[in-house]
């Protein structure tokens, strides 16, 4: 495959041939959603953290540049960033805008920070950003005592007014870590307690991460009136009573971040891609090392397995709360269609445009719902997805809230508009990879969001 371009403009287009083999060790790049979290953990704490390894993820630079404008210490070393920070209750009034860029965890896990600080702040975003939903947010904080102002009442710029808050109990209306996140941050300094219910557990990186940090963050499995618990308790299911129990997160007495030494894992949501070209590929032997298998994260891996996907996982290690290990996959699959429901979908949120890409391979419609926060993301995914497997010549009916994908499709190279949303691009780089000629990506460089090294590893990869 060939770039036309070597900048890393997101206008630069890639141009992918069909490949037949991919085979060797792919390792991803730090894990994004972790990284986010640790250099924040790392600001909020007083001290020196260390965070590694390093990612030249566009949306993680943006977290870390906020927080230096914030009045924290960040420096790269061989080993890892180096996080001086005055602690929490030593930030400053920033003097601009912080600008999140693209990143939608920078900004909505910042507002929580920021809603307890005694000084205004604002959080700006780049057009797809200023476009998201905010309110989500806004709304939760607001009942802490928060004071937000939202552009239109829902959007960036998000102004802020220090504030002293109160705890809160709330119950997410929406299954998104984002939110559940930027709670359990400005609880950290509110008066009460704060409790969160979740009723479709969503991934609990911020959960693992304070009580690796020293906080109390308790987790409670409390029974819902009329449930079968006991009956499944007693059946051994323990997952099945968590999957099907509601999920509360209680802050505790310690609420002071320490510093710590983060060593953070592979990112899942990177890997899928990979994982998803050696599924389709015909001769494909692929090792990913290093990747986090944290389970609230590795749906896409379950579901897989349901379409008739062969791999192996060995769990290596745990740190900083997170489980990691290695995949290998070397299987060339006939995929069989699969559901994929609404409990499902926050433990493979980011995989679903790759899953829509292999579910289009499959033999059989493949019904993927509950989906609709894809609407909500760097572009609306449901449309994209649609869009543009229409394009290669996939049978795909859009749906309020997912796809039909009917199966297996005559590939066709096609030229794809990822409208501006990393994913898209890097799903239907790989969906280029089995396609009958050259396919195009418009504005591929889009890619550096998450993964600056994704067209370099892909080539190393495929033959
Ligand atoms: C993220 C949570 C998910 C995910 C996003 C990163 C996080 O969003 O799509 O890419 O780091 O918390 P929601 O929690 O809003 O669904």
């Amino acid at each position: 495959m060939t770039q036309d371009k070597t900048t890393t403009e997101s206008r630069q287009d890639a141009r992918l041939e069909p490949v037949r083999k991919l085979t060797g060790h792919y390792r991803p790049p730090t894990d994004k959603s972790i990284a986010h979290r640790a250099l924040i953990l790392a600001a909020l704490a007083k001290g020196r953290s260390t965070v590694a390894p390093i990612t030249r993820s566009e949306d993680v630079a943006a977290t870390a540049r906020c927080l230096r404008q914030l009045g924290v210490t960040i420096n790269e070393s061989p080993d890892g960033w180096i996080v001086e920070s005055p602690g929490v209750n030593g930030w400053t009034a920033p003097e601009r805008g912080l600008d999140c860029g693209n990143s939608g965890t920078t900004m909505r896990l910042l507002a929580g920070c920021l809603v307890g600080r005694p000084f205004a702040s604002t959080l700006i975003g780049d057009d797809s950003l200023s476009r998201r939903p905010m309110r989500r947010i806004a709304e939760p904080l607001r009942l802490m005592g928060a004071e937000i102002d939202l552009a239109k009442g829902d959007t960036a710029p998000i102004r802020i007014t220090g504030i002293v808050l109160d705890g809160v109990e709330y119950t997410l209306p929406v299954p998104s870590a984002q939110v559940k996140s930027a709670i359990l941050l400005a609880g950290l300094s509110a008066q009460g307690e704060t409790v969160i219910t979740e009723r479709i557990v969503s991934r609990d990186h911020t959960e693992r991460m304070l009580d690796a940090a020293g906080v109390d963050c308790v987790i409670e499995y409390p029974p819902r009136a009329g449930d079968r618990r006991e009956a499944m308790l007693a059946s051994g299911a323990a997952e099945a009573v968590k999957a099907d129990y509601q999920r509360l997160i209680r802050l505790g007495e310690r609420r002071e971040v320490q510093p710590h030494d983060w060593v953070l894992p592979g990112d899942f949501s990177a890997a899928a891609f990979f994982i998803a070209a050696a599924v389709g590929v015909k001769k494909s032997d692929l090792i990913v090392a290093d990747v986090g298998l944290n389970p609230k994260r590795t749906g896409f891996l379950k579901v897989l397995k349901r379409m008739g996907v062969d791999y192996e996982t060995t769990h290596r290690e745990n740190s900083g709360g997170e489980p990691r290990g290695r995949i290998r996959i070397a299987a060339f699959a006939d995929l069989k269609a699969t559901k994929v429901g609404a409990a499902e979908i926050p433990t493979l949120i980011d995989e679903l445009p790759i899953l829509a890409v292999l579910a289009a391979r499959a033999e059989g419609v493949t019904v993927i719902r509950g989906a609709e926060e894809l609407r909500h993301k760097e572009s609306d995914r449901i449309a994209a997805v649609a869009a543009n497997l229409r394009a290669m010549g996939a049978k795909v009916a859009e749906l309020e809230d997912g796809w039909a994908i009917e199966g297996p499709t005559e590939w066709h190279a096609a030229t794809i508009d990822p409208q501006g949303d990393h994913r898209i691009a890097m799903a239907f780089s790989i969906a280029a990879l089995w396609a009958d000629g050259p396919s195009v990506i418009r504005n591929a460089g889009i890619v550096r969001v998450s993964d600056p090294e994704f067209f370099a590893a892909l080539t190393a990869l495929t033959h």
